[in-house]
C-alpha cells in the first residue's frame, strides 16, 4: 500500500490504514514489529502518534529519542495487543544497548506490538516476518509518500549491520 500524505490527517488514514490491518492480522507467537525506515523528518514519529491514537491510546506519544523505549497500554478489545512499545533506534550504540532494555522478552510476547523508527540500524536484532513502513519526502514541503509493506520487514537490497 502507498499512502501519499499532505497533512496530518493525511498520514493519520494511512495510520489507520494500517491499525485495519493488524486488527486482522492472526496472531503470532511472537510480538508484531513494526519498522520505520525513512529520513529525519519523514513522518516516522507522526506515523506512531497517529497509530497510537487509531489504537485507543490516550497518553501523548512524544519522540523517544531520549529515553529510546517507551510503553503504552493498549485496552481496546478490538486488536489483539495488550501493550505497545514504540523503540528510536537512532541513538542506539550498538544491540547491547537492546539486550539492557530487554528487548528479547518484549519481542517474545505476542501480546506486544513494537514500533521501532530506524529499525535499519537494529535490523539483525529483529525478526524477518514484520511490517516494514518507508517514509520518503515528497516535492512539496508537506508532501510525505509512506509505504506499507506487509509480507515482511527485509530490505530489498542486503548490506551488512
Ligand atoms: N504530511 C505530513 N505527514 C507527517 N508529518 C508532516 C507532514 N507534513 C509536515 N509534517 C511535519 O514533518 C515533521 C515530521 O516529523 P517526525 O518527527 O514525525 O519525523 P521523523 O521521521 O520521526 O523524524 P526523526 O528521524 O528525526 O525521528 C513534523 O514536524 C510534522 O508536523
Ligand atoms: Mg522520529
Amino acid at each position: 500500500m502507498i499512502f501519499r500524505s499532505n497533512s496530518l490527517s493525511d498520514t493519520g488514514a494511512a495510520a489507520r490504514s494500517l491499525a485495519e490491518v493488524l486488527r486482522k492480522r492472526p496472531r503470532g507467537r511472537q510480538a508484531a514489529v513494526v519498522s520505520l525506515i525513512g529520513d529525519l523528518g519523514s513522518g516516522k514519529t507522526t506515523f506512531v502518534k497517529q497509530l497510537a491514537a487509531a489504537l485507543g491510546v490516550r497518553a501523548r506519544v512524544s519522540s523517544p529519542t531520549f529515553l529510546l523505549l517507551r510503553s503504552f497500554k493498549l485496552r481496546n478489545p478490538k486488536f489483539p495487543f495488550k501493550k505497545l512499545y514504540h523503540l528510536d533506534a537512532y541513538r542506539l550504540k550498538n544491540k547491547e544497548e537492546l539486550v539492557a532494555l530487554g528487548f528479547s522478552k518484549i519481542l517474545s510476547d505476542p501480546g506486544n506490538l513494537v514500533l521501532i523508527e530506524w529499525a535499519d540500524r537494529v535490523k539483525s536484532a529483529l525478526p524477518k516476518n514484520g511490517i516494514r513502513l518507508d517514509f520518503y519526502h515528497g516535492k512539496g514541503e508537506n508532501e510525505r509518500i509512506i509505504k506499507i509493506n506487509i509480507k515482511n520487514g527485509k530490505r530489498k537490497t542486503s548490506s551488512p549491520d
